[in-house]
């Protein structure tokens, strides 16, 4: 009989593929979400932490939950409604499927949760971040703290948890990648700020497989960088992404206050960022597909 698997934000970019990716591998998976979409071909189930809601059917014989619901952090600017947005919708949805399985009698076994590498905070830093390492103050940092924290009491219910603090996730639809390439596309790319600053990135499939063994692995327990071995500064991949494309890099470094301007506060997620070490899941035997950049760009994109 195949294992349940409940995917919750599985109608978004990489909640999509996991599904899939997940039912590939003869996991029975059902969906979380916030509206009924009459064309999945998965089961869906609503919820609406606004408002306290879950259909707990949605828990009933379900061996895993994979947690990747939240509103997206860079998708508007930060006024302090979308600041309570972007939290609350990964706090209170957690605590939302907590309180709900303390009233079951249910049989998860895991719950694997999505969080950042923004956890370590967004700065230019030559330290090479790894999981011991204490929260960054800002506010994405904040919010992945306190998201952690809540995953972390699924314990108390017997249940194993496990955090990927995630890094950029490259794919053709939907991720940051199609928005990176588009400026290229139209022979405006630019290197953004100085340039230095880091980029911590997965490519999606990675992604996929290392989630899929943090359900399979009783071994796994708490947070994990979820990065490629091989993360590279802006101008390094503003450049293997001009070349992915066959385009030039005609324009000057886009500067920090243009950024600003644009983003407002959120383009510190493009203008800083360090590297952050993916030891600890090769530790726990995964192996990368794609390790290094330019192959795992030319996959993608041609
Ligand atoms: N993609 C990346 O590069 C990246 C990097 C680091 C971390 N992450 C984290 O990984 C998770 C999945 O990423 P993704 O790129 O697949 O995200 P996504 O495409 O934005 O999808 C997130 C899903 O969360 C649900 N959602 C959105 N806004 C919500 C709200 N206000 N309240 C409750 N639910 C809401 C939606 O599901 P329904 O409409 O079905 O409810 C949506 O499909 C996210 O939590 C993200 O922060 C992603």
């Amino acid at each position: 009989m195949s294992l349940k698997v409940l995917v919750t934000g599985g109608t978004g970019a990489v909640g999509s593929q996991l599904c899939d990716f997940l039912a590939g591998q003869n996991f029975e998976v059902s969906v979380l979400s916030r509206r009924k979409n009459e064309n999945s071909r998965y089961t869906t189930y609503l919820w609406d932490y606004k408002h306290a809601l879950i259909d707990k059917k949605a828990l009933e014989n379900c061996d895993y939950i994979v947690h990747l619901a939240g509103a997206g952090i860079a998708d508007s600017r930060w006024t302090s409604e979308r600041k309570r947005e972007i939290l609350e919708s990964r706090i209170k949805t957690t605590s939302l499927i907590y309180k709900a399985l303390s009233t079951v009698d249910h049989k998860v076994k895991a719950i694997i949760s999505a969080s950042a590498v923004g956890y370590y905070g967004q700065i230019n830093s030559d330290h090479i971040y790894v999981e011991d390492d204490p929260p960054g103050e800002d506010f994405v940092a904040q919010v992945c703290q306190k998201w952690e924290e809540e995953s972390r009491k699924f314990e108390n219910l017997g249940i194993r948890t496990v955090q990927f603090r995630i890094g950029i996730v490259l794919m053709k639809k939907g991720g940051a990648l199609e928005k990176m390439a588009l400026p290229f596309n139209y022979n405006v790319g630019a290197v953004l700020a100085s340039g230095k600053q880091i980029i911590p990135w997965i490519h999606v499939v990675d992604l996929l497989r290392m989630i899929l063994l943090g359900i399979q692995s009783s071994e796994m327990k708490g947070p994990y960088n979820a990065c490629s071995p091989h993360p590279v500064s802006n101008s390094a991949f503003s450049k293997l992404l001009a070349k992915t494309l066959n385009k030039p890099i005609l324009l000057p470094n886009i500067p920090e206050f243009v950024l600003k301007t644009i983003l407002g506060k959120r383009a510190v997620l493009l203008t800083a960022g360090s590297r952050v070490s993916s030891q600890k899941i090769i530790n726990s035997g995964f192996k990368f597909n794609h390790p290094e950049l330019e192959p795992c760009l030319r996959d993608i994109l041609t």
